[in-house]
């Protein structure tokens, strides 16, 4: 493929977040040229990359910021879209009206194809968002888009088990012998950027892509951090499945967070969060990143800053 038949620029609202940004020096890295929205602009130290003030609430304002582009990618923070629930569809109105060809929606999470086509426990309504998002992209507004799944992000994996390392326990559902898929962020930005670099824009549109990073269980990861740090196990005190779906299933809309965490542990303990295939080989990406060695990088940086 030649670099005129690739997409060439690329917006990234929000890609001064935790996954925006690799993904936004990724594209760089590889030739990209990419627009960071930010909601205050700065100088960039990249040739590739220009920092754009946005005003997500104003659409006519964000058509003529993405104007010029062939991809716009949302990596804006979820408090984002909590504080102002029409920003994604906002968003992609404004994208479509900018004649931009292609939209990465805010997915980023489990497979939540999966878990609706699985249907053995009952889809959140945040991961219904998601689904109906697609359609909407699809059907109503006819923009093409690419969701990206990439599991838990691996610096979330310590909120997801309830790792304490202070009482050195951690707090699960079930078992805990399920893997689960978790992405690093420097992988994610590295898939973004293979997959643009290694697909023709006609394979991808109007799907999903799955990366990986590493497809591990609680007690792996557990088993492996004891180990890595010299200490005894941790200390399991588990929630039943009854329990995590009872929790799961109490959506308070002002405290999204009470519901998604028992939720999400579902996810992964009932092997919602797996999946035997990811896209990591047809985009030509090979992870690089380990969770346990995540949590204790992001460990070590969190004490260094004390
Ligand atoms: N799978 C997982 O485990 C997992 C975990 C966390 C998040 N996620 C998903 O990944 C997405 C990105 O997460 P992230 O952690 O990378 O995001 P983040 O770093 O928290 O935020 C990304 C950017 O959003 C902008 N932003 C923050 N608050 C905003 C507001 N109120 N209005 C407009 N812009 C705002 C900020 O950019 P500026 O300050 O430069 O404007 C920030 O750098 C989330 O939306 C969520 O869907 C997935």
């Amino acid at each position: 493929m030649t670099n005129a038949q690739r997409h060439q620029r690329f917006a990234v609202a929000g890609g001064t977040g935790q996954i925006g940004l690799p993904i936004s020096q990724s594209l760089a890295a590889a030739g990209f040229q990419v627009t960071v929205l930010s909601r205050t602009a700065k100088p960039s130290s990249d040739k590739n990359i220009v920092y754009t003030a946005a005003d997500y609430s104003d659409e006519s304002a964000l058509v003529e910021v993405l104007k010029g582009h062939d991809v716009v990618i949302d990596a804006l923070a979820f408090t984002a879209i909590l504080a102002d629930q029409d920003l994604p569809k906002r968003l992609a109105r404004a994208t479509k009206k900018a004649g931009v060809k292609l939209f990465v929606p805010n997915d980023w999470s489990f497979d939540m194809e999966r878990v609706a086509e699985r249907n053995d426990i009952a889809v959140h309504p945040i991961a219904n968002a998601e689904l109906d998002y697609h359609k909407y992209l699809q059907n109503e507004l006819k923009l093409p888009f690419l969701g990206i799944w990439t599991g838990i992000f691996t610096a979330y994996v310590p909120m997801l088990l309830s790792i304490d390392f202070d009482t050195h326990t951690a707090s699960f559902v079930g078992k805990g012998d399920t893997p689960f898929i978790s992405t690093g962020y420097g992988d994610i930005g590295r898939f973004v950027a293979a997959a643009f670099t290694n697909l023709a824009p006609s394979q991808l549109e109007n799907r999903t892509l799955r990366v990986v990073s590493q497809l591990k269980s609680p007690n792996e990861i557990l088993k492996e951090l004891a180990g890595k740090l010299g200490s005894g196990e941790f200390k399991q005190d588990n929630m039943s499945i009854e329990e995590a779906k009872e929790k799961a299933s109490n959506v308070d809309f002002s405290n999204m967070f009470e519901s998604m965490l028992p939720w999400l542990k579902l996810v992964a303990e009932t092997g919602n969060g797996g999946g035997e295939n990811n896209d990591n080989a047809l985009v030509h990406f090979e992870p690089k990143e380990s969770i346990v060695d995540t949590i204790l990088a992001d460990r070590r940086a969190a004490s260094d800053k004390q």
